[in-house]
């Protein structure tokens, strides 16, 4: 028979083995050294180890040495504060890769000096992620009811300029005031362009999927920008065929996505360079890339890439990348990229082919 203090010790055990935060228990050597002591069920299981192997390790040596310090550090403060300190802190795993934990040290004083540490680390990869996404879903629709609301505020002075531009034109016989005219017609039609483009940021439009060759979708893409391009001596390389696969798409909304990236690359380069956009079947997948020997993006900014807003040109408003995202997910399609600094950069795009989308 087990008697009131063993039960609760065998209690506390039970707790400590089956939880699921990452409970250690380090040894203070001294300022600088740091042991492991005993850690519990889920530490082993996340660093795939054994009690055996870690216990009596320095924090260093089994973290090693970046992750390492970056223990020390806060152990470091856990001491000099003689108080329980929290914090959130990434740590690497070997098959889970990179986790977010918020963790808890409790220093343990005895004789006025922190002879051990307890460690709680609860991990919040997931919870962070969803927070990330519903920050970002509230962008998206914050964006979406100003676009709507930018749209309609916009047609009905449009709708009446190009009215009277129409009489204008209709009245004049000026041949100065009649070239005028032309390019305010133009420029008017771009306007309502640039209205529709918004719009589909701002609802869910009426909108015809059909089958529709991926080939054709991208000759008109590049026709349209060819201009552009040769302007900035910007040599555009198609790499496809016509026999590829139909692809079940919106191509109004398919053409859209290519021009944005297309733009992309063009402003990446600046003057003077090549862009390639090429098409493959890949398995029973489409793949679409657009490659460009441009400027590259910096590691830090990749992960910002397609946040509703980032940009980092003067007069960008950070919503190309967000509008692409959308409307390859309505595809059930797939967008990664991949970017090399003072290289360029790749996106790959990748689309179910074939019925049953
Ligand atoms: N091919 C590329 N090469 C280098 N950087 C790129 C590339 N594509 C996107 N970027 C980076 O990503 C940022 C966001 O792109 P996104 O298309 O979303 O917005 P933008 O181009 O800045 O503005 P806009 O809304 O006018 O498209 C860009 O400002 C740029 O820094
Ligand atoms: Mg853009």
């Amino acid at each position: 028979m087990k008697n009131g203090s063993e039960l609760q010790e065998a209690n506390l055990d039970i707790i400590f083995h089956h939880i699921s935060d990452l409970i250690f228990q380090i040894r203070v050597i001294d300022v600088h050294h740091y042991e492991i002591e005993a850690v519990n069920e889920a530490y082993l299981a996340s660093y795939e180890t054994s009690k055996e192997a870690i216990s009596g390790r320095r924090i260093e040596d089994f973290l090693g040495v970046d992750q390492g310090i970056q223990a020390i550090k806060r152990f470091q403060e856990a001491m000099i504060r003689k108080k329980t300190i929290q914090f959130e802190e990434g740590y690497s795993f070997p098959k889970q890769g990179y986790k977010l934990f918020d963790i808890t040290l409790v220093p343990l004083v005895e004789e006025g000096n922190v002879s051990r540490i307890i460690g709680i680390a609860k991990d919040i990869t997931e919870k962070r992620m969803n927070e990330e996404h519903l920050a970002q879903s509230e962008k998206l629709s914050i964006v979406g009811q100003l676009a709507a609301g930018i749209a309609h505020e916009l047609r009905n002075p449009l709708t009446s300029l190009k009215g009277f531009l129409k009489l204008i034109q209709f009245k004049n016989s000026d041949q100065d005031i009649d070239r005028y005219a032309q390019v305010m017609d133009s420029e008017f039609h771009r306007i309502e362009q640039i209205i529709d483009e918004f719009l589909i940021l701002a609802k869910p439009t009426k909108i015809n999927f059909n089958y529709n060759r991926i080939d054709l979708i991208l000759d008109e893409v590049i026709e349209l920008l060819s201009g552009q391009a040769n302007m900035k001596a910007i040599i555009l390389t198609k790499e496809y065929h016509s026999s590829l696969p139909e692809i079940y798409c919106e191509s109004n909304q398919l053409k859209q996505v290519f021009i944005n990236l297309i733009k992309n690359a063009m402003d990446a380069i600046g003057e003077e360079g090549e862009i390639t956009i090429s098409a493959r079947e890949c398995n029973d997948k489409l793949q679409i890339r657009i490659i460009d020997n441009g400027s590259g993006i910096p590691d830090e900014e990749l992960e910002k890439l397609g946040s509703p807003f980032f940009t980092t040109k003067k007069n960008g408003t950070g919503l190309g990348l967000t509008i692409c995202k959308r409307i390859v997910k309505k595809h059930k399609g797939n967008l990664t990229i991949e970017s090399n600094k003072g290289k360029g950069t790749i996106i790959t795009l990748t689309f179910p082919k074939g019925v049953g989308n």
